[in-house]
């Protein structure tokens, strides 16, 4: 089948977090199920650098108030459709906030737009190219059903089917009611069984509620969304859609992390010679002003420094985590006061805490190679990836037990040690306390060679590849082709 996959973030192009790794990755694995994927983006400045053979192959007369066409154009291994709309995207940077830090004001209108283009092809807008199915990521595609679902009736052409993928639900792209005119919904569109949601238009609710089946990023996230506290609002309604939801784990991309052949890591090295990592752990303490000490613990955090992270649990956690003679290196950034605290912890821990504030793909590479240890003691986590790079870096990962990280990581406690099925070290609740006692656990466990190289190689044989799961957006997507007529006018 043909895949449509819509998302506002792609890997190598432009990226905030872990959406981008998936939309980017995905597609490459569904190649080898026989799935072919095209990918609808909004064209960012960075997008549109990164173009190769560009061909303009629609033009849209206006697209929200603009002038607008449609680019066929490929990146790399990845297959585009780009929307070249420069009064909506034309502006450098992050994709949703300006350079202020504040979210740009027609960012309702700006998805919407997303939407409303994958909405149109889905109907046949292009001659030569109709998806069979169409995914949608998270609240910025997610009014993509309700535009088909509106759509439907007037254009008397059975619309594919939408998969909505949820990557995070705090995320929810809530805009107010008065943009229904603007972004072209009818106003019956408004109402509770529609995208209607706490009075002013939801998007992500919209695609709960329209899309014929709806993803998230791992079971025990599925699982905890449908519940009061884990749903933010939307609980309930994903309960009631439970028979259409489900939890497929989230992959990484084993070329681009790959310590045998990354190009931004110190020493190369595979689980053979493992003992190489020493000279990545060197690079570290160096680059981050840390004591050159290949005996501490050096723990790495990377991450987006907000409350879902946890990150004030490691800040609160800090002079357990040096009286253990341990070290940190922090790299990530977010919330400013995050950014402050992390700083001002690197003054009173001098030669222990190093950190780094903002976005660096090469140091993220070299802490996976280089840090003994990740943390990710976030409050809720739909998937994760940063542990799934630590294992296949030989990094050991110590995480709270939520979400995704409950289904990718086993924890280093007894019986799992026995049967040598430990991958890393899990604690839950996400409390400082708890996470102090998580990273003395890990201190106690690195002090013990043998155990510690047994847990490390555990990790480093664990499949974190797209492979299984890529099967399994695969099944999904022919199981809803079945009944229908795939060839479609
Ligand atoms: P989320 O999507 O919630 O931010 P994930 O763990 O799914 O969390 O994905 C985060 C991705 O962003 C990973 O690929 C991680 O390596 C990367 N990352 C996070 N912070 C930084 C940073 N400061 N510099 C470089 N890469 C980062
Ligand atoms: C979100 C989640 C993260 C997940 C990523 C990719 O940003 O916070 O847990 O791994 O999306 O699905």
């Amino acid at each position: 089948p043909d895949v449509l996959s819509v998302t506002a973030e792609i890997f190598p192009l432009i990226k905030t977090g872990g959406l981008a790794d998936v939309a980017g990755a995905l597609p490459l694995a569904l190649a080898k199920q026989g799935v072919r994927v095209t990918s609808l983006v909004p064209g960012y400045p960075a997008v549109m650098a990164a173009l190769e053979g560009a061909e303009r192959i629609h033009r849209f007369n206006s697209l929200m108030g603009g002038r607008a066409s449609l680019l066929r154009a490929r990146a790399g291994a990845l297959d585009l459709l780009v929307i070249d709309a420069p009064h909506l995207y034309d502006r450098p940077g992050n994709p949703y906030l300006q350079p202020s830090g504040k979210e740009w004001a027609d960012n309702g209108v700006r998805f919407a737009a997303l939407a409303k283009v994958a909405a149109e092809i889905g109907m046949g807008l292009l001659a030569d190219y109709r998806p069979d199915v169409i995914q949608a990521h998270d609240w910025h595609a997610g009014l993509t059903p309700a535009y088909l679902r509106y759509a439907r009736k007037d254009a008397g052409r059975r619309a594919p089917p939408v998969v909505l993928s949820i990557h995070n639900l705090a995320f929810q792209g809530r805009f107010p009611a008065r943009l229904l005119a603007k972004i072209g919904l009818p106003q019956e569109a408004f109402a509770i069984d529609g995208v209607e949601y706490y009075g002013d238009i939801g998007y992500l609710k919209a695609g709960i509620q329209f899309a014929d089946q709806v993803t998230t990023v791992s079971p025990s996230y599925a699982a905890e969304i449908t519940t009061e506290e884990g749903g933010m609002g939307l609980g309930g309604l994903l309960k009631s859609r439970a028979r259409h939801l489900v939890g497929i784990l989230n992959g990484i991309d084993t070329e681009v992390w790959n310590p045998a052949t990354d190009p931004d890591i110190k020493a190369q090295y595979t689980a053979e010679n493992v003992e190489l990592r020493a000279i990545n752990k060197l690079a570290v303490q160096s680059h981050f002003g840390l004591r050159p000490d290949s005996e501490a613990p050096l723990f790495g955090i990377l991450s987006r420094l907000t409350d879902q992270k946890g990150v004030d649990l490691l800040l609160d956690a800090l002079p357990v985590l040096c009286a253990e003679g341990a070290q940190l290196v922090v790299c990530g950034q977010g919330e400013a006061r995050y950014e402050a605290a992390f700083a001002e912890a690197a003054r009173t821990y001098p030669g222990l805490v190093g950190r780094f504030v903002g976005y660096r793909e090469d140091l993220a590479h070299l802490i996976q190679a280089g840090a003994d240890a990740i943390l990710a003691p976030s409050r809720f986590e739909p998937c994760g990836l940063t542990q799934l790079c630590a294992m296949r870096y030989g990094a050991i990962p110590v995480v709270s037990r939520t979400g995704g990280l409950s289904d990718t990581i086993i924890d280093a406690n007894s019986a799992a040690i026995a049967r040598s099925a430990a991958t890393g070290v899990q604690f839950a609740p996400p409390t400082r306390d708890m996470l102090e006692d998580a990273i003395r656990r890990t201190c106690a466990l690195y002090r013990d060679p043998i155990g510690w190289r047994r847990v490390q190689l555990n990790a480093m044989a664990s499949d974190s590849s797209w492979r299984v799961s890529a099967g399994e957006y695969a099944a999904m997507f022919r199981r809803l082709l079945v009944g229908r007529d795939v060839v479609m006018p």
